[in-house]
């Protein structure tokens, strides 16, 4: 089954042509890797995917709903973690997991949630006093919180520490073995090729290649995903 459906979005801010004609698809239980330099537009289309952004044009289907129009039925059975995404500076932490518990159907245990995440030792610390790293597991957990159907996670690792990167991507792991599909926008090339089944390669608004991590490296007749990516983003120069 189809989870995510996207046909020739497009999406501008004033003269700023951000997403320029993308299509693609997401199979259930697939992860699903977004890739790209600054500025490419990934941020831009996983908000229209769910349902931030109202596109200028194309067809967008996250499980089987326009999340523009649809956008609290689609909301209960998505995570989402936003490049962006802030909460209040004194909400404390055990606070914040037990509200965002709250707004999903069948939300899971969010205390198991929190320990999982390493979070545990934090419940009753504010929002504003945590270390980057810290406000990134609390996204991420926040993100689980509902036990989602679908997670789409906009740079997951960015600003962790190594173990912690390698932790998350062993939870990544088992969230992909229990069924969840995933949309993963990085800039970790180790990390999509550890994680995802297949990545589109944004550019300047397009999709340059998807495919398979494979695929790619054998396109480009290179060794890995991270070669594969520079010599996609040489090629179209
Ligand atoms: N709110 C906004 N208003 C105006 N322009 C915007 C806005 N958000 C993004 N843009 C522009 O749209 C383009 C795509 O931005 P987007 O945030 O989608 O890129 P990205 O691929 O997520 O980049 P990064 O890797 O830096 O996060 C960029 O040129 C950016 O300057
Ligand atoms: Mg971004």
């Amino acid at each position: 089954m189809t989870v995510i459906e996207v046909e020739d979005l497009s999406k501008s801010y004033g003269d700023t042509r951000a997403v320029d004609g993308v299509t693609f698809a997401v199979k259930r239980g697939e992860t699903f890797g977004v890739l790209g330099h600054n500025g490419a537009g990934k941020t831009t289309t996983v908000e229209c995917l769910v349902g931030l952004r109202r596109p200028d044009r194309g067809r967008v289907r996250v499980l089987g709903e326009d999340p523009a129009r649809r956008r609290r039925a689609v909301a209960r059975r998505m995570g989402v973690q936003l490049q962006e995404g802030e909460l209040p500076d004194r909400m404390r932490v055990a606070e914040a997991m037990r509200v965002f518990a709250t707004l999903y159907d069948r939300p899971g245990d969010w205390r198991e949630v929190m320990e999982r995440w390493d979070l545990g030792h934090l419940g009753g610390k504010a929002y504003g006093d945590l270390s980057g790293g810290q406000k990134q597991r609390l996204k991420l957990a926040l993100a689980l919180v509902g036990g989602p159907e679908l997670v789409v996670l906009d740079e997951l690792t960015t600003g962790l520490d190594p173990v912690a990167r390698r932790e998350t991507w062993t939870l990544i792991g088992d969230l992909k073995a229990s069924g969840t599909t995933v949309v993963l926008v990085s800039h970790f090339m180790d990390e999509a090729e550890e994680l995802c089944d297949r990545v589109a390669v944004f550019r300047r608004g397009r999709i340059a290649a998807l495919g398979t991590p494979r695929e790619l490296t054998g396109r480009t007749g290179t060794g890995s995903l991270e070669e594969a990516y520079l010599a996609l983003a040489e090629e179209r120069r």
